[in-house]
């Protein structure tokens, strides 16, 4: 992927036209030479495309672009006349490249087609809700490759954050499931997300975590997924793993191995405790101090340890190696006060592939008795 900036400024449709404008530059990889655009993820046919605008504007605010004074676009693309319609709540994507190499997607929804959830709600959740729900489709299309006809399996999905997003992408063929462990959370997605797009489904999982479901039923590391083997093309996870413990994230990791199809993908937000983001906890730039050893995770709250936890990253890597899971990207995360980031939570996403052989050597005992006793 090459770095690129810019904004879609403009998008609409006239009879069967959809134009598009804005600006769309690199930082060294030289000049736009073309761009995708895609309509709930099919690609659109471009009718004119008229690049290389004057841009003084973007000259003047971001000097260091390549070719800033000359980057912007009105494009136009044919819609059938199905689209036409569709264009109105569905996903626009737009993908600056340069010689084929892939920019970052922008994404458009000209109308959402759904009702927010309460404050309250989202409050239970986290913060940020249409932003989150935007910011993470463009992670998934971008870094996990997501089609809009593939079957989706949101774990731990909350209120639906990212259900909205994706009822305005995945096409009606395609499958959504999401599970929670929190009732009112999955019957607001149900009541509200479930009768406009049918086929996306959720449901309570009566799993027990102390901080979101202290009466429950089940343990984390004893659930099975109510799914069928190898039924989804793409996992995800968005800061979920940061609310649970070891043992029960490699569970989860084993269901993933069962329920997705040969070569599907996961995406999945954490914590991951380095070389980098331990000497800035210790230096307070972090947001959450996660020194306190729980399990063979640390939190940053003994007295409610799921409220955040975070694994050293090579434990977790190798939990995903033993299961024959590629590691596709890692992408660090603002959470620590790094200064470079993609998300707030680290992302990384994983293949799918071939069990090893042998399972290798589980994280050393030595490695994690000298951290603890040196802090890194
Ligand atoms: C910070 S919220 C994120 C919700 C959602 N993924 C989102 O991004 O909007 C964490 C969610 O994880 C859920 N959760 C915690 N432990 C879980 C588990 N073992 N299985 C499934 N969900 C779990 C919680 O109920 C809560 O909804």
């Amino acid at each position: 992927m090459i770095e690129t900036t810019g904004s879609l400024d403009a998008v609409k449709v006239e009879g069967d036209t959809l134009t598009l404008e804005g600006w769309s530059a690199t930082r060294g990889a030289g000049r736009i030479d073309d761009f995708r655009v895609s309509l709930r993820g099919r690609d659109l046919p471009l009718v004119s495309g008229d690049r290389d605008r004057p841009s003084p504007d973007v000259k003047a605010a971001h000097p260091s672009l390549d070719h800033a004074d000359a980057c912007r676009f009105r494009l136009k693309y044919r819609l059938d006349p199905a689209q036409v319609a569709e264009a109105e709540t569905g996903v626009i994507a737009v993908t600056p490249l340069v010689q084929g190499r892939r920019g970052k997607v922008h994404i458009h929804l000209a109308k959402t087609s759904l009702p927010e959830p309460s404050v309250e709600d989202i409050n239970m959740i986290g913060v940020g809700f249409l932003d989150v729900s935007k910011e993470f489709l463009t992670h998934f299309i971008q870094l996990a490759d997501l089609k809009s006809d593939a079957d989706v399996l949101d774990v731990g999905c909350g209120v639906g954050r990212m259900a909205y997003m994706l009822a305005h992408y995945l096409k009606p063929e395609a499958r959504y499931e999401g599970f929670d462990i929190i009732d009112q959370l999955v019957n607001w997605a149900s009541a509200k997300i479930t009768p406009s797009y049918p086929n996306f489904h959720f449901q309570k999982a009566d799993v027990y975590n102390k901080h979101y479901n202290p009466q429950g039923a089940f343990k984390a590391e004893e659930f099975r997924f109510p799914y069928e083997d190898e039924s989804f093309d793409f996992i995800f996870l968005t800061s979920v793993f940061t609310h649970m413990f070891g043992k029960d994230v490699r569970h989860y990791l084993d269901e993933f191995r069962r329920v997705l199809r040969p070569g599907g993908r996961c995406l999945t937000t954490c914590f991951l405790l380095n070389d980098e983001s331990r000497p800035l906890i210790r230096a307070k730039r972090s947001t959450f101090e996660l020194v306190h050893p729980v399990g063979d995770g640390y939190t940053s709250n003994p007295a409610d340890p799921e409220d955040a936890i975070g694994f050293d990253e090579g434990d977790l890597l190798g939990w995903l190696a033993e299961r024959g899971f590629e590691v596709e990207g890692k992408h660090y995360g603002a959470w620590c006060g790094r200064p470079n980031f993609l998300s707030f939570q680290d992302v990384l996403v994983y293949r799918k592939g071939d069990l090893p052989a042998q399972r290798p050597t589980p994280p050393s005992k030595f490695r994690k008795a000298l951290r603890d006793l040196f802090g890194s």
